[in-house]
């Protein structure tokens, strides 16, 4: 059976500012994001952590947000203009099974696929695809959320990526989700016990672009 992808409509409580309590977003991003870095987000909807991206990236950094449902992708636009953002933000409807971004190829810094994987009726290719775009050691976070995806599937996700050459590097917590930070190129999973939690300090991050 197709996975099923959110309602355009759930997007609005996806952005409540209530949620902020329990999945902050500035902790959730702190360490993984610098100025002027070139973000890429999959499945943003209409943009709870864009905006938060946003800030963090400056006005010399890009998101580039690509989301299947271009119901959300307008409201996300809307909401970046009101935020005075909007010059950040690159936002494109995709295909189920493409993100059409070859011209970011090796040219993004850092990743973010927060709840989407699940969503996306072929997850090998999106990797392979995701893996082409990272720039050597990029990182992506993956969090999927625990309601959906049990632990043996997150496991078999993190499985496919490894094959592609996204390593297992973190398992950050986050409130009711299996979350994990992938590196390209690393081959060995360090880390890499569930419930370990890991840091990463901005020094350790590839260089943004400028
Ligand atoms: C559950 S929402 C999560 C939204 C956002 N990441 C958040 O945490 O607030 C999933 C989003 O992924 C999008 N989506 C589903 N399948 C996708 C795919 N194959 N490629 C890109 N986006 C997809 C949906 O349209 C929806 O906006």
């Amino acid at each position: 059976m197709a996975p099923r992808v959110c309602p355009w409509w759930i997007g609005y409580l996806l952005v409540s500012p209530l949620r902020r309590l329990l999945q902050n977003p500035d902790t959730i991003l702190a360490g993984f994001v610098s100025p002027g870095m070139t973000v890429l987000e999959v499945g943003p909807a209409m943009g709870f952590f864009s905006l938060p991206l946003a800030r963090l990236v400056g006005p010399a950094g890009r998101i580039v947000c690509v989301d299947v449902q271009e119901r959300m992708l307008q409201t996300l636009v809307k909401r970046a203009r009101l935020a005075g953002q909007a010059d950040r933000i690159v936002a494109r409807v995709c295909g189920p099974t493409s993100l059409g971004l070859d011209d970011f190829t090796e040219g993004i810094d850092f990743a973010l696929a927060f709840a989407v994987v699940h969503e996306m009726p072929d997850p090998p290719r999106f990797f392979a695809e995701l893996a082409r775009l990272l720039r050597a050691g990029a990182r992506c976070l993956v969090a999927e959320p625990k309601g959906h995806v049990t632990a043996p599937a997150f496991e078999a996700t993190l499985a496919t990526a490894r094959q592609v050459g996204l390593g297992l590097v973190g398992r950050p917590v986050i409130w009711r989700c299996r979350a994990a930070v992938l590196q390209k190129g690393e081959a060995a999973d360090r880390r890499a016990a569930p419930g370990s939690y890991s840091a990463f300090k901005p020094a350790e991050f590839p260089r943004p672009l400028v």
